[in-house]
């Protein structure tokens, strides 16, 4: 039964670092009175090139986490994650809605007219089912162009995306798609809207770049519109950011990336959990 007169349900977001930032931004605007629990595993980070057993586990310890602070609906803002992990979270945590980024490799094939598509994303993106289905069912007939970016990911990280390093990998990736007539970039990993500017810059006006983030904030708006779970009370809401890199790092990094500041918090792995250390 619906129960209207509720608080607006917490939603806990994931990534293995900042990149699901870019998710978080549009759930903010869309979604302003939910409080947001957001894990960066930057502990961890990258995730791209680890196989899809150690992203899964991640994934679950993760989402346990985030159950324990709260969170009733999870987004995997992390295409990583979601392609290594989606289907087992589902299993693992039945009744718990999840929303999980799939390569938009949908809208990309309905935009194309050149029918040649390039997406960014990362090794394990590409080697998981989701890709493989998603471009089965969406683009039969279109050229689909792939690069992984090596090491973009930890420029973003590191807050170097107007350095000379992140242009070197973004040509690298990019000249050969334009060279093909790609008028249509999927950007596949959620680090990669932090790069838009840059990407923008070199593929030039003629080229539709999509980053899938504003759809995910409709769909989470959706799951809780469904569920009943959007309650009716303008509270001032919390937003905590927690890491199990470091915490200094992560807070000199958050203003470059985001235009509001929320706290920071340690979080630790001890034994394939997430833990928060005790306050004493
Ligand atoms: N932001 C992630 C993604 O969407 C993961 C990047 C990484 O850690 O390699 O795929």
């Amino acid at each position: 039964m619906k129960n209207i007169d509720a608080a607006p349900a917490p939603i806990g977001i994931f990534d293995s670092g900042v990149g699901g930032l870019s998710v978080l931004r549009h759930i903010r605007k869309q979604l302003p009175s939910h409080p947001i629990f957001y894990l960066a595993d930057q502990l961890h980070v990258p995730y791209g090139p680890r196989t899809l057993e150690e992203v899964r586990s991640f994934s679950i310890a993760i989402t346990h986490f985030l159950l324990e602070k709260g969170a009733r609906v999870i987004v995997v803002a992390c295409n990583t994650a979601s392609a290594a992990a989606l289907h087992t979270l589902r299993e693992t945590f039945p009744g718990i809605p999840f929303v999980g980024m799939e390569p938009a490799v949908k809208p990309a094939a309905s935009h194309t007219t050149s029918g040649v598509v390039g997406v960014l994303a990362t090794p394990a993106t590409f080697q998981g089912e989701l890709f493989a289905s998603v471009v089965e069912r969406f683009a039969q007939g279109i050229k689909i162009l792939k690069s992984t970016c090596p090491g973009l990911v930890e420029e973003i990280e590191a807050g170097r995306v107007n350095g000379t390093r992140t242009q070197e990998i973004l040509h690298q990736a990019l000249d050969p798609m334009l060279k093909q007539n790609v008028d249509t970039i999927v950007l596949g990993c959620t680090h990669y809207p932090f790069a838009i500017d840059q990407i923008k810059d070199i593929v030039g006006t003629g080229v539709e770049v999509i980053d899938p983030s504003p759809a995910i904030a409709r769909q989470t708006e959706r799951i809780l519109d469904q569920m009943g779970w959007r309650g009716n009370q303008d509270l001032a809401t919390e937003i905590q950011i927690y890491t199990s890199g470091s915490v200094v790092a992560l807070q000199h990094l958050l203003p470059k990336l985001l235009t509001e500041n929320y706290p920071v918090n340690q979080v630790n792995w001890i034994k394939n959990s997430v833990i928060e250390p005790e306050v004493s």
